[in-house]
């Protein structure tokens, strides 16, 4: 796959389709590019006990552990008037499993795209070195 990030973009946005946000309204859609050249999705899933939500970034990256593949790049896309990037918790899980390099992209239903790296979103992660 030369640029993967159109079909990126698609998976995200079929993973938006699927998100759990009754209460938000918020749908967010998540598509790792992984490094078998596959994509792994994930959407968010809220509860109705607010603090036990879970944002798509962290989907996917747990459905991307089990399914036994690394990360390669991330795609977003949010219906939201400017494509937004991670939360910081999502930030502090990607780079457990990428390179301050790693390339995220953000797309709304505009079309709109934001793109930013791992490291400029999170520029002192804590890491495993620190332990
Ligand atoms: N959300 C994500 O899924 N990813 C983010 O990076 C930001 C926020 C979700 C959590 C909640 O379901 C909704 O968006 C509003 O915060």
């Amino acid at each position: 796959m030369d640029s993967p990030w159109q079909q990126l973009y698609a998976a995200a946005d079929s993973a938006r389709l699927r998100a759990h946000a009754p209460y938000s309204k918020f749908r967010v859609g998540v598509a790792l590019f992984v490094d078998d050249g596959t994509i792994v999705t994930g959407c968010n899933v809220e509860n109705a006990s607010y603090g036990l939500t879970v944002c798509a970034e962290r989907n996917a990256i747990g459905a991307m552990v089990v399914a036994g593949r690394t990360l390669r790049a991330v795609a977003l896309v949010v219906d939201s008037g400017v494509p937004t990037p991670p939360c910081g918790a999502c930030r502090q899980v990607l780079a457990e499993f990428a390179e301050p390099s790693l390339e995220i992209r953000s797309r709304n239903l505009l079309g709109e795209e934001a793109k930013w790296t791992l490291g400029g979103l999170l520029p002192a992660a804590f890491s495993r070195s620190f332990l």
